[in-house]
């Protein structure tokens, strides 16, 4: 079994990616783009999202008219570059938890190494929506849902802007049952586990700290 992968390639977003992938482009550019394709992300990821009904009065007359059903939600960010998804989708979704799992790729095993972890109490009872814009070799992602599976999640989708498919293939065995969204995959990773031809470090060219 493997996970079920959605390429969300909306020519809005291969644009603004064509742009994040410009090593000139500067930070604050880099960052408003990829805040900017989180909404779009998020469009995709959330389409299934229950809905019922309420009864209204417009100024003609009155109607039974959808709104959301009330499904728990909480986006989970992997720190740091999962940041610049999760402020996105919060402009969509104001009322969504919040949770963070810290991670880092040790640069010579590119295992993962968690630092911090933070999620709802209630999390066994919400939808799960994990972020990250780079999906590499998938130890950080794979780390952060087990991780998340341990404290009670079992409704987990992981969202990410790029994909390499040695990550996907990675992910969807350690996690079959999580659907992952990308807006792209790319050719594959180099020696050093960047995804290539990708956009760098993520983390770096979001927070100017290369
Ligand atoms: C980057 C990225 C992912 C991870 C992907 O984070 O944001 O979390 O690498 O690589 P993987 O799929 O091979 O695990 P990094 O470790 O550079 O940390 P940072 O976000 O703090 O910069
Ligand atoms: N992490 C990044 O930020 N970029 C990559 O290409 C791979 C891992």
């Amino acid at each position: 079994m493997t996970s079920k992968l959605t390429i969300v390639d909306h020519p809005l977003i291969l644009h603004k990616l064509t742009l994040m992938r410009d090593k000139g482009t500067p930070s604050a550019v880099f960052r408003q783009l990829l805040r900017e394709i989180s909404l779009l992300l998020t469009y995709e990821v959330l389409r299934d999202l229950p809905i019922t009904s309420r009864s209204i009065e417009t100024p003609l007359e009155e109607m039974e008219a959808p709104i959301l059903k009330g499904k728990k939600l909480v986006f989970v960010s992997i720190l740091r570059a999962g940041n610049g998804l999760l402020d996105g989708m919060l402009d969509l979704v104001p009322s969504a938890r919040v949770g963070h799992v810290g991670l880092y790729r040790d640069p010579t095993t590119l295992r993962a190494v968690e630092y911090y972890m933070k999620v709802p109490d209630d999390i066994s009872e919400r939808r799960v929506i994990v972020v990250d814009p780079m999906l590499a070799t998938a130890n950080s992602a794979s780390a952060a849902v087990s991780r998340l599976k341990e404290v009670g999640a079992t409704d987990l989708r992981f969202v990410c802007l790029l994909a390499a498919p040695e990550g996907i293939e990675a992910f969807s065995l350690a996690h079959p049952d999580v659907p992952i969204y990308t807006a792209t995959c790319d050719r594959g990773l180099n020696d050093h586990g960047y995804i290539v031809p990708g956009i760098g470090d993520a983390g770096d060219r979001m927070y100017g700290t290369k």
